[in-house]
């Protein structure tokens, strides 16, 4: 991976940073398989929103699957993108002094019609979660699938509108809103959080 020192800068800025072609070809279609495999194996399950005990089913504002990656029991394509998740705080604790600790990370299916509507992925009580990071595994994604990602600006306004292109990387501020349009073909992705250590409530 190629770390630009333009991440840094862009997060500060315009709070969001786009890497394509982010891993090798070869550690891109390990990860897609990795994916499949896990998926294939019935180990998805419905997204939930919210945080422990408040945990909800809400299929009204997100439609998704998930698997929650394990740093101990993932295959060596997942370890190693889990890897560069800890270089990515290492550089960010250098550079912006953010105090990164740790990460969490799941895969994600978006099956047609599946969406994720507007929300912030911190939550309101620990806000450990500082820089959210999406990693796109679909092959020849076509604009006409939907499924983009889109970034709100200070004045809530959809701003930033992101195709979910393979190999493609985008890490934003976690206290920024956001959504996922309505796919309308299978959608794959890894969807992680670089947190710092949880406020004591
Ligand atoms: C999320 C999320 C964005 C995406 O999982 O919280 O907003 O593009 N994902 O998949
Ligand atoms: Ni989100």
């Amino acid at each position: 991976m190629t770390l630009h020192t333009q991440l840094a800068d862009d997060l500060c800025s315009t709070g969001f940073h786009i890497i394509d072609n982010f891993l090798q070809p070869t550690s891109y279609h390990a990860l897609r398989e990795a994916l499949e495999t896990t998926y294939q194996q019935g180990s998805f399950k419905p997204a939930k929103i919210g945080q422990k005990q408040e945990k909800a089913d809400n299929t009204a504002i997100r439609s998704d699957q998930i698997f929650w990656l394990d740093k101990d029991a993932g295959s060596s394509a997942v370890n190693n993108y889990l890897a560069e998740l800890d270089k990515l705080c290492h550089l960010l604790n250098q550079s912006l002094f953010l105090g990164l600790m740790d990460y969490e990370a799941h895969f994600a299916i978006y099956q047609p019609n599946n969406f994720y509507k507007k929300h912030v992925d911190q939550f309101a009580t620990t806000k450990d979660r500082r820089i959210s990071c999406v990693y796109y595994l679909n092959d020849q994604w076509q604009k006409t699938f939907g499924g983009e990602l889109i970034l709100y600006d200070k004045n809530d306004q959809p701003d930033t509108k992101i195709e979910p292109i393979g190999n493609r990387f985008v890490c934003f501020n976690s206290d920024i809103p956001h959504e996922v349009c309505t796919a309308f073909q299978a959608r794959y992705s890894i969807t992680a959080w670089l947190k710092v250590r949880p406020l004591k409530i």
